[in-house]
């Protein structure tokens, strides 16, 4: 039994629907999603957030793909896991709080940029409102070009991209069928902002319904 198991299923039993089930992602997803976010991380951003760490199973699997442990900052509400946070990986700054009030959380922590974002959060199980909040201020924490990695176990987007201001560009990683359940993978980043059409004798080159 992976050593976060227990602490995760204690976890669970506290607050069954913010943290979503008894087990923590198997190694495969964790791995999966590591690379998704190393891969996505801006170079000189700062360091990676991710945002409802558990008992670490992903955050071990970022450390294991290569990310110093003193370029991790994780957010974790419930009180008992941040310390597991603290005992398991040394040099790990561990945000106890409230991931969806990710602004003012950076702000206390004098954080003033990250690299990337990977989320963990129920984002199915939380208002609209509170998801968009959560993730325009993910957006502001990031260099242009920032990615929110996020994970689910639902089988469609966890966030209506079409609705969530600002428009988000939204691309299906993969899903991790040795998850229990299957764990799915999105990203999410701001549209690029649109080039000005090129002027030939005058006249658009190109007619844009954008
Ligand atoms: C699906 S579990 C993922 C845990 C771990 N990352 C893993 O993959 O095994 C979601 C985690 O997010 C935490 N969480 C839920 N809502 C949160 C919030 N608003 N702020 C901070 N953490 C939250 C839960 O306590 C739980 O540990």
């Amino acid at each position: 039994m992976p050593s976060n198991s227990l602490p995760f299923f204690r976890g669970w039993s506290r607050d069954p629907v913010a943290v979503g089930l008894p087990f923590p992602s198997s190694p495969w997803t964790a791995r999966r999603l590591a690379q998704a976010t190393l891969d996505a991380a801006i170079d000189g951003g700062g360091p990676i957030l991710e945002l409802g760490a558990g008992a670490g199973a992903v955050t071990q699997a970022l450390i294991e793909a290569g990310c110093a442990a003193d370029q991790l900052v994780v957010v974790e509400r419930d009180a008992e896991l941040c310390r597991t946070l603290e005992r398991r990986f040394q040099g790990l700054t561990v945000l106890h709080g409230d991931a969806l009030a990710i602004t003012e959380l950076l702000a206390s922590a004098a954080i003033p940029s990250v690299s990337v974002v990977l989320s963990g959060l129920p984002m199915r199980a939380v208002a609209p409102a509170a998801a968009i909040r959560c993730y325009s201020g993910a957006f502001r924490a990031m260099p242009h070009g920032g990615a929110i990695i996020q994970y689910t176990y639902g089988f469609k987007s966890p966030v209506d991209p079409g609705r969530s201001p600002p428009h988000l560009d939204a691309t299906f990683v993969g899903r991790e069928w040795r998850n229990v359940p299957p764990m799915a993978i999105w990203s999410y980043r701001l549209p690029a902002p649109r080039q000005p059409v090129p002027l030939v004798n005058g006249h658009h080159t190109r007619t844009s319904r954008y």
